[in-house]
């Protein structure tokens, strides 16, 4: 289900500004990651859904060389010159998602040069929900529309993510971009990040997630995210001197063997590390639990995941803790912080018949911690696509 609204915004800023119709128009959303936390850059295995909210993305032609974009929300526009590799200063850092993927299209063979464009989203910033993500992936969509030009969809994940790595400065991994691109109606993406296969989960009919966002500032960034990332390659490593099969990543180690080993090696990777392979191993037993139907414990699995965030990852906050607990007491089937962490959203499976009440009673018990969420129900949703 694509954000109609947002893109119908878009296109009508895009032809107020520049005085004519986008000849290309893409959409792409943002996404909830349910299961897999910190593992797709380990290599392992994710459980996420591309969400109803997203961003569009316009092209038009222009006259002058270069590129104009506008971004929609602000009502700023800047310039500048696809070919090159610089970033652009903080005060446009907007555009750098988009320059960044227009850069990467260029080794591809995909050239855009001498167009006018726009964008708008409709993922609240900061939410977790990966909205920079949702913008490289409309941006490669509707770039690759107007130049008539094909690329595997696996190819767009990966020069999206390499946009973020290269022109944002976050060393993520592929989640966001491939939840953006293989999302499924009513349905869960099952993503491999070691063989880069993903294939669509069932969701039984009568449940719902609900994104509960306390509005904290988050910019991955600036947070311990990449220190995360250099964590678990130690670990992989020191664990990998001591195991006789080759470790490229943390999915090469199963639990058991980290159980035997984990002692033996520094204990701040050894505790990083607890988070990840738990998470691998949880995301295996949550799709076996989905298709059998046993939601109780594919719920339980959310909250062992958010603790381990807690207490083993430390990507949690007191605000996002308190979300969680209020939750669980609202009988919400499982919650957990959703993507990278310290700030962003939280994400709970209940029974579509208690939504409502549930975001009721979280707002309240928050309130009376004074956090102030917004709580609604998320619609699992189809991913990227090329309005015309
Ligand atoms: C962010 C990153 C993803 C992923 C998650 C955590 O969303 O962009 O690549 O690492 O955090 O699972």
């Amino acid at each position: 289900m694509h954000d109609e609204q947002v893109v119908a915004k878009a296109i009508n800023i895009h032809t107020q500004t520049y005085g004519t119709k986008p000849t290309a128009v893409a959409y792409a959303p943002g996404r909830v990651e349910v299961l897999g936390n910190h593992t797709d850059y380990n290599e392992g295995t994710v459980l996420s859904a591309a969400i109803n909210m997203g961003h569009c993305f316009c092209i038009s032609a222009s006259d002058k060389p270069g590129v104009r974009l506008t971004a929609g929300d602000l009502m700023e526009t800047t310039k500048f010159d696809p070919a090159s590799d610089e970033r652009l200063p903080k005060n446009v850092q907007w555009a750098n998602y988009v320059k960044g993927v227009m850069f990467y299209l260029r080794g591809q063979d995909v050239e855009i040069d001498s167009v006018d464009c726009t964008f708008l989203g409709s993922i609240p910033m900061g939410a977790g929900l990966s909205s920079s993500a949702a913008l490289e992936v409309a941006t490669a969509y509707a770039v690759l529309e107007y130049t008539g030009k094909k690329l595997d969809k696996k190819e767009v994940g990966i020069l999206a993510q390499a946009a973020e790595n290269n022109f944002a400065g976050c060393n993520c991994g592929l989640l966001d971009q491939f939840s953006s691109i293989f999302g499924v109606h009513h349905g869960l993406i099952h993503s491999d990040f070691r063989s880069l296969e993903t294939g669509p989960v069932k969701l039984p009919g009568d449940v719902v997630f609900l994104m509960i966002n306390p509005h904290i500032k988050h910019a991955l960034a600036d947070s311990p995210y990449n220190a995360r990332h250099e964590s678990c390659e130690k670990a992989a490593a020191e664990l990998g001197a001591l195991l006789d099969h080759p470790v490229t990543t943390l999915r090469d180690v199963s639990w058991e063997e980290f159980e035997a080993n984990k002692d033996k090696i520094d204990p701040e990777a050894a505790q990083r590390a607890t988070h990840v392979i738990g998470e691998i191993t949880r995301v295996e037993k949550g799709v076996k639990l989905l298709a059998e139907g046993q939601l109780e414990a594919f719920g339980q699995l959310l909250y062992d995941s958010h603790e381990t965030s807690r207490t083993a990852f430390e990507n949690s906050c007191e605000e996002l803790d308190i979300v969680v607990e209020a939750t669980r007491e609202a009988g919400a089937l499982g919650a957990r912080l959703s993507g990278g962490g310290w700030g962003g959203s939280v994400v709970a499976l209940v029974h579509a018949a208690n939504a409502k009440s549930i975001c009721e009673k979280i707002v309240k018990a928050c309130k009376a911690k004074g956090i102030h969420p917004t709580a609604e129900t998320i619609i699992p949703s189809a991913g990227a696509i090329v309005i015309k």
